[in-house]
């Protein structure tokens, strides 16, 4: 199907009814539904449908900059690039495709790309929806160069909440974190779950693979599973940030939360020929369950 901004998008879909859209505009997931057709990713009312933007919502991939403290635009260059359907990629793990509905894309940097970044590499991703409606995010980078680079990385994961002020999130109690991306300084969560009153923009450091962010209105559970992604970052705009920003409506920061699996504050290093896979798994479920699994 073409998406608003014209650009390729595939939908996966599994036999409960479950669905995942993909666009091949930053390998982006900018749908996900459950078997009951309830959208589960927030997607803005306001989001740009210029194909050179990434649509506020969703999940973008953040790469190879996590950001903008670094050389490259906001967040890195992945999420506004065209990627491809790989027909045959490279071989994953069983479980990777076992009994789900999943589609690859590749994305390679054009001569353009390597002006600003002067690093060639694959960079391979796999969505896979599956028979329970899980939806799970594998990505490689191939250092396809012949001298070692490094990267930051995050899955952008815009999940819809029914208002922030009934969201917890849970498993990130007594992590260090940096507040405000660019700065260096360290500071350690207090005892409690993450709760939301004003704008909040923070990575928690070599976290742990599995939390959960409760909302309490809609009786929903998400359990994000993370391997390869040492840091999880939770952002909330908030009113006053988001008035600025032209593609969020006035009061929608109130129905989202980013909470991503991502790899920022040690970056990633790959000798030629090397390869990172980074996966993220995330399930929905009626009430809180990492402690369980
Ligand atoms: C967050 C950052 O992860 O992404 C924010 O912490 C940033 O600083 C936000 O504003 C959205 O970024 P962008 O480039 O998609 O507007």
């Amino acid at each position: 199907v073409k998406g608003s901004n014209g650009v390729d998008q595939i939908v996966l879909r599994n036999s409960q009814g479950a669905s995942a859209k993909v666009s091949l505009h930053g390998g982006q997931v900018v749908s996900w539904r459950n078997d009951r057709g309830e959208e589960l990713l927030f997607a803005s009312s306001k989001a740009n449908s210029k194909a050179s933007k990434a649509i506020r919502g969703g999940i973008p991939i953040c790469f190879p900059q996590f950001g903008n403290c670094g050389s490259l635009e906001q967040h890195g260059f992945a999420r506004n690039k065209i990627w491809i359907v790989e027909e045959n990629p490279p071989s994953l793990p069983s479980k990777d495709s076992r009994g789900k509905s999943f589609i690859d894309l590749l994305l390679k940097p054009t001569e353009e790309d390597l002006k600003c970044w002067p690093h060639s590499f694959e960079l391979r991703l796999r969505v896979c929806l599956g028979m329970d409606g899980n939806l799970t995010l594998i990505s490689r980078v191939r250092n396809t160069n012949a001298k070692p680079f490094s990267f930051s990385f995050a899955y952008h994961s815009y999940l819809s909440v029914s208002d922030i002020s009934e969201v917890r999130v849970e498993g990130l109690e007594t992590m260090d974190y940096l507040d405000n991306l660019c700065q260096k300084e360290r500071f350690t969560e207090q005892g409690d779950a993450i709760t939301f009153e004003a704008e909040f923009e923070r990575v928690y450091i070599s976290s742990p693979n599995c939390v959960a962010v409760l909302d309490h209105e809609r009786k929903r559970t998400y359990v994000l599973k993370k391997e390869g992604l040492p840091d999880v970052v939770v952002w909330n705009p908030w009113e006053k940030k988001s008035k600025s920003m032209a593609d969020l409506g006035a009061h929608e920061y109130r129905q989202m939360v980013c909470v991503d699996g991502a790899a920022i504050e040690k970056p990633v290093t790959l000798k030629p020929g090397e390869e990172w896979t980074g996966r993220l798994e995330i399930i929905v479920v009626p009430s809180s369950f990492c402690s369980k699994n």
